[in-house]
């Protein structure tokens, strides 16, 4: 028996698609060519890893390049998704395989860290990714809902479509400029992740933009509005992302939600830090739930700590790392981080460093989902001393909570 790693050719696509669509029980797999020509027209080959037995494609990844913001800086990042196998290959470690060769992959191509979302957390964090970003969820029936602030103006919503996915675009950019967490969304991502369908359904949903009275776009919601096939009473709308630039955005976007009325039930996939709650008039009205959202992995520890924006700090800091790293060897050792003026200078050292940890335990405490405080409590890292863990928590600090808004 061979085992062979590499990128899929032009005439593997459709069995990459297959394996993809049968694991996800798509029913697309059914009739495969809208999939496969989908496939073929956004992803090229290059980003994708297959493990082959005795010649027969047997699972399936697909890394996608990406910039993520993490603290107001993008970072090059590698999109992990789909991760999949045929059922009669599983638990054989071919997926362990392809996720090992993507990180040395990664690494070559400057993706300092990569992401991905999961059900399984337990088989990525194996391989170094871990749980460092949440989602909230608001569930609420639109007709309960009052608000305790209005808008000064009501502006002017307009539907938007592909062919205008700039407008959406030059506000989002602004949203996310200082924010952590946000993918740098390029044309293609907006016409066919946002504006795009699959399967005769909206990938999405529709866009509505907010403009203020000047005119200037200052908000959209992308938001899904089904009607179950089953019980055509029975309507739901789901608001895959609001972003506004101002309390009037804000505001108007909520009472343009509020006002489909028809639903029996709306929810919200909003930031850990999104304000609604506090703008409900009958908080109960609202189910909040919070589900961990992306999981995070730095393939390149050296690179990802030298390009990461630390909080700004009045004197110069300095602290040392001791990484293990089992399926990314060239991150290990020790590494001290000297932050000064602005200026972030990463050295490989030696002798007993200020925290120990995994790489697996960095990832979330470098895009500030956990604190070096709180991972040493929950007995995840260990610290030299009280001081180091109060420089560590001073230092990987963010002005924002994690959120990516985006599915991959
Ligand atoms: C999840 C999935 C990709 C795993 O594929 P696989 O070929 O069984 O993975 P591997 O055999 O390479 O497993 C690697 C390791 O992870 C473990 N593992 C596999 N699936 C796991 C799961 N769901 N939860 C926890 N650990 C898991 C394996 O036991 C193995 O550990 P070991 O080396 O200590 O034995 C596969 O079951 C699948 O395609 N499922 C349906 C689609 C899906 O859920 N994809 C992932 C979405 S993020």
């Amino acid at each position: 028996m061979t085992l062979e790693i590499r990128p899929i050719t032009d005439d593997e696509v459709e069995r990459a698609e297959f394996i993809t669509m049968y694991s996800f029980d798509s029913p697309e797999r059914r009739d495969m060519a809208a999939a496969v020509e989908r496939s073929r027209r956004i992803f090229p080959n290059d980003w994708s890893l297959a493990s082959f037995e005795d010649g027969e494609m047997t699972a399936f990844i697909r890394v996608i390049p990406f910039a993520m913001r993490v603290n107001g800086r993008g970072l090059s990042f590698g999109a992990v998704g789909p991760v999949v196998s045929a059922p009669e290959h599983r638990r054989k470690g071919h997926v362990g395989a392809l996720l090992r060769r993507s990180l040395a992959d990664m690494r070559e191509r400057g993706q300092v860290i990569s992401g991905l979302h999961t059900p399984h957390p337990t088989l990525y964090r194996r391989y170094g990714w871990e749980i460092a970003s949440l989602r909230r969820r608001y569930a609420f029936a639109p007709k309960e809902i009052e608000l305790m602030a209005q808008p000064s103006e009501r502006g002017r919503f307009r539907m938007i479509k592909a062919d205008d996915w700039a407008q959406a675009d030059r506000v989002y950019r602004l949203h996310s400029a200082a924010r952590n967490g946000p993918l740098h969304r390029g044309e293609l991502w907006w016409r066919e992740a946002i504006f795009g369908t699959a399967g005769g359904r909206p990938v999405a949903g529709d866009v509505a933009l907010w403009e203020n009275g000047q005119g200037e776009p200052q908000g959209y919601v992308v938001y899904d509005q089904v009607t179950n096939p089953q019980d055509p009473e029975a309507h739901s709308l789901s608001v895959r992302e609001l972003v506004a630039l101002s309390s009037d955005a804000y505001l108007n976007l909520i009472l343009y939600i509020l006002r489909h009325d028809l639903p029996q039930e709306t929810t919200w996939n909003a930031p850990p830090d999104d304000p609604f709650l506090s703008l409900v008039a009958d908080a109960p009205k609202v189910r909040v739930e919070e589900e961990y959202d992306l999981l995070l992995r730095i393939c390149d520890v050296e690179g990802a700590l030298k390009l990461r924006p630390f909080a700004n700090l009045e004197h110069p800091v300095s602290l040392t790392l001791q990484v293990s790293d089992s399926s990314a060897p060239w991150n290990e050792g020790v590494w001290r981080v000297e932050v000064a003026d602005g200026a972030t200078n990463v050295e490989k050292t030696s002798g007993e460093a200020d925290l120990t940890l995994t790489a697996t335990a960095l990832a979330p405490i470098f895009n500030g989902y956990i604190s070096a405080s709180g991972a040493a409590l929950a007995g995840l890292i260990t610290a030299r001393d009280e001081q180091s863990l109060a420089t560590a928590d001073a230092l990987f600090a963010t002005s924002y909570p994690p959120f990516c808004a985006d599915g991959f």
